[in-house]
């Protein structure tokens, strides 16, 4: 990954400071995020996509500072609870360039969605429709939420395009249309447009390709029976990052051109107008920006395999146990002395199953107080941190051109008790 380089002195770059120098300033375990490299990778979606909506989705990581860069890089923001829109409305991110998702958004998520005046509610159940319908006031903007029934080759808890499951409407029974139908009954709502969101961590670009084309064939079914012009189609996100070295990276440009076809040729086909297109990547925008900083605790070689543990573990990147994510770890700040050999990196949790790396090559005199560097941490990692065992999270920080800023600060014992009332 492109923001980790190689220093004069053996140490690891990030952001042009020196691993060793940021970890004896902010502790460890500690995220850390390239700015630079993040608003590349937005400037890189809007150049690729000039024509398409660019919305961050926020899940993947959100923090006032993120969002601030996001914002000033012109992009749209996915949010899914009040939570997120809350950190959003503390910065002043444009209501207008916001869209609200969720399978299950409680009241409070849509007041807080009405009450900020967020531009389009993506409506994933028929209660949903009915609750916002009650709640809104005319012209509320909505999309559709459809399942088009398309395998997006991933791990199945995040795969979200396949029939039977929790995620929206599904377009082969029909229920899209149903939902189309009643959404069109509530005088509160405007319908502008259907959505899809076929999964995260998808490579294959024909996966997208056949997700557009059918949603494309729905919108000329609505405008054939109904006479519905619908002027938005958003595609959602999942584009796949390279965790691995010489996993491929996302081919962008191939993506760019095929959506643009296959939208185009379907719209002529049906004749129908062609929609505005929004895409909502998070993963590809932050993931490759981040990296995470441990220190060894200690060393246990076993008959069979040597365990490296460090001060992090599963509360602060769960994404081993939950998805058999992998990741490459690096020594960072020293020259090895020997020659590598494979170890499996584990954290300080109380379950066998904490295991942020296996079988992976770590030079053999790896001892306490090194410190290790994991790549492409930057998405889904602070936002999916947990206290387990009473941890602390860790701090977010940014680095830019040689100057360091932190944008999260560490939890602390105090924050952990504070809402602990005994
Ligand atoms: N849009 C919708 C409606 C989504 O549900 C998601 C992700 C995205 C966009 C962004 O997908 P991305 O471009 O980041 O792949 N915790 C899992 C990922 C869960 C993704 C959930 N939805 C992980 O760590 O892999």
């Amino acid at each position: 990954p492109r923001s980790v380089r190689h220093g004069h002195d053996g140490d690891l770059m990030f952001g042009g400071l020196p691993l060793s120098q940021l970890a004896a300033r902010f502790g460890t375990p500690a995220y850390l995020l390239d700015e630079a490299e993040v608003r590349r990778r937005c400037q890189e979606y809007r150049r690729a996509l000039h024509e398409v909506e660019i919305a961050y989705a926020g899940k993947s990581m959100t923090c006032r500072g993120v969002l601030r860069w996001i914002a000033e890089e012109g992009l749209s923001l996915d949010v899914c609870s009040a939570g997120e829109l809350a950190v959003a409305r503390s910065i002043g991110f444009p209501a207008e360039r916001i869209l609200l998702h969720g399978n299950a958004k409680t009241p409070e998520d849509l007041k807080a969605a009405i009450g900020y005046g967020v531009g389009r509610v993506v409506l994933d159940s028929l209660d949903e429709i009915e609750q916002l319908g009650a709640l809104a006031r005319y012209p509320q903007q909505v999309l559709v939420r459809v399942t088009p029934g398309v395998d997006g080759h991933t791990h199945k808890a995040i795969a979200t395009g396949v029939e039977d499951q929790k995620f929206g409407f599904s377009l082969a029974s029909g229920a899209a249309e149903e939902a189309v139908r009643r959404v069109l009954a509530q005088p509160s709502l405007k319908l502008v447009g259907l959505h899809c969101h076929i999964g995260s961590q998808v490579s294959r670009v024909t996966s997208f390709e056949e997700a557009a084309r059918r949603m494309v064939g729905l919108m000329a079914r609505l405008h054939a029976e109904h006479g519905l012009v619908l002027p938005q189609l958003d595609l959602g996100g999942g584009h796949a990052v390279p965790y691995l070295p010489g996993d491929p990276d996302f081919d962008l440009a191939g993506f760019a051109q095929r959506i643009r076809c296959a939208v185009n040729y379907e719209c002529a086909a049906h004749r129908i107008p062609v929609p505005r297109l929004t895409i909502e990547p998070g993963r590809s925008v932050v993931a490759p920006a981040g990296v995470t900083l441990y220190r060894v605790v200690t060393v246990k070689r076993g008959p069979s395999r040597t365990f490296v543990a460090v001060d992090g573990g599963m509360s602060d990147n769960p994404r081993p146990s939950l998805y058999s994510a992998r990741y490459a770890v690096r020594l960072v700040g020293r020259r090895a002395a020997k020659g590598m050999r494979a170890v499996t990196v584990v954290g300080r949790h109380c379950e066998a199953g904490d295991v942020l790396a296996q079988d992976v090559p770590l030079p053999e005199d790896v001892h306490a107080g090194d410190l290790l560097a994991v790549p492409c941490t930057g998405a889904y990692h602070h936002s999916l941190a947990s206290n387990y065992n009473m941890v602390g999270r860790p701090p977010v920080v940014s680095v830019c051109d040689g100057v360091a800023r932190l944008l999260v600060r560490r939890e602390t014992e105090e924050d952990l008790l504070a809402r602990d009332l005994g």
